[in-house]
């Protein structure tokens, strides 16, 4: 087996500590300095890397986020300047499509926005945010992120649930079950009543203690430094995921981890570490529940197929149709009609991709607002 740095440095690490837990894996194989998959050059995402996001498969989803950040940009007043922090932003398609979208049909919203991206990439980790008392946003959005963060693995066996950790067996990286030092992964789930013991052994989830410490750093960053004073604003977060009634259940009994490498879906998260992504399905109801305690409203949690429906997905393609492709009425047995149908027709394939509930349809799109 040929054995990069990174397996290297991870092998190291259990010599060292004895087994280490999938968290901190996944923390190395994603984010280590010099070496995660996060955290190095090339390209991760878009039709050459490892898998596609929605602003890969058209234009439209940022012109819907476009109109979405107006509405809120409306129910705030319509500020002169709005503050829009895009978080975890990756290749800053959305930020690009969408400034693109208010330049041409929103030009009042274009001339307030300011809008700022960040990444881990490009050194500025979510997590570990440092205030910038000169950007104060209303609205702070992501895609994709939350999804990306570290978790735990836990696995029920008979009356005990053990936390799947990471050790070396045969010279490889391998799973092996060990007893937990503390109660923090039990009390999370009994905080959300996942009655894990009536569940069948072997069954497993993921536990995303990080999204909880995002959340409320995101919720401070909202409400901003003056606690006499907070801001109004919206998070919004799109991602895998559901509420945790339906997360920590029997039909999901392997948990939702996976691994992307090269389109490919595979189910092995220790091969390759800092070459392929890591993933799993985030827990909104904790997201909401962080948002309360720090004082923020339930806006809506719906799919990204209605929210995109909401935000005019289809008022967006009559647009489109009416000015692009007027070929296809006009002049349809033409060259120029039947390549205007071609395309026509592969603009609606990747709306439908958007929007289809088995698959990009399914994300769920999180507003909290205060
Ligand atoms: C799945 S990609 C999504 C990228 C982009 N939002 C999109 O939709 O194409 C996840 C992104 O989150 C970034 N990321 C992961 N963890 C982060 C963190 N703790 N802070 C900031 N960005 C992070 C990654 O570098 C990557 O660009």
């Amino acid at each position: 087996m040929q054995v990069s740095s990174l397996q290297q440095l991870i092998a190291e690490r259990i010599l060292r500590e004895g087994p280490i837990s999938f968290a901190d894996y996944m923390r190395m194989a994603l984010y280590e300095p010099g070496y995660g998959y996060y955290v190095t050059g090339e390209a991760k995402m878009g039709w050459e890397g490892d898998y596609f996001t929605s602003t890969d498969v058209a234009d439209l989803f940022a012109h819907c986020m476009g109109r979405q950040v107006k509405k809120m940009w409306e129910q705030l007043g319509q500020p002169a300047r709005l503050g829009v922090l895009e978080q975890g932003a990756g290749r800053g398609d959305l930020a690009q499509q969408l400034q693109q979208w208010a330049t041409t049909y929103e030009p009042a919203l274009m001339a307030a926005l300011d809008y700022r991206q960040t990444d881990i990439k490009t050194g500025q980790d979510a997590l570990v945010t440092v205030d910038d008392d000169t950007f104060t946003p209303a609205i702070i959005l992501s895609n994709e992120l939350v999804d990306a963060f570290p978790v735990y693995v836990v696995e029920k066996q008979g009356d005990t649930l053990y936390e799947v950790a990471v050790t070396i067996a045969n010279g490889r990286l391998a799973e092996t079950l060990v007893e937990m030092d503390s109660n923090t992964l039990i009390d999370y789930l009994e905080s959300f009543k996942v009655p894990w013991h009536t569940f069948p052994d072997g069954w497993r989830a993921e536990i995303n203690l990080d999204a909880l410490v995002w959340m409320e750093r995101t919720c401070q960053i909202l409400a901003g430094p003056n606690l006499q004073r907070k801001r109004h604003g919206f998070i919004l977060a799109i991602d895998y995921g559901d509420v945790a009634g339906k997360l920590y259940s029997i039909e999901r009994r392997h948990g939702t981890l996976s691994s992307y490498y090269k389109h490919q879906l595979t189910d092995r998260p220790l091969v390759r570490p800092g070459e392929q992504d890591i993933t799993a399905h985030v827990n909104f109801t904790a997201l909401i529940q962080v948002g309360r305690q720090q004082g923020l409203r339930l806006h809506s949690l719906t799919t990204q197929g209605q929210w995109l429906r909401d935000n005019g997905i289809d008022d967006e393609l009559d647009q489109i149709r009416q000015r692009d492709f007027g070929a296809i009425d006009t002049d349809r047995a033409s060259n120029q009609g039947q390549t205007a149908l071609l395309q026509w027709y592969n603009l609606r394939q990747r709306v439908s991709a958007l929007t289809d509930p088995m698959g990009m349809g399914n994300f769920k799109v999180l507003i909290m607002k205060r």
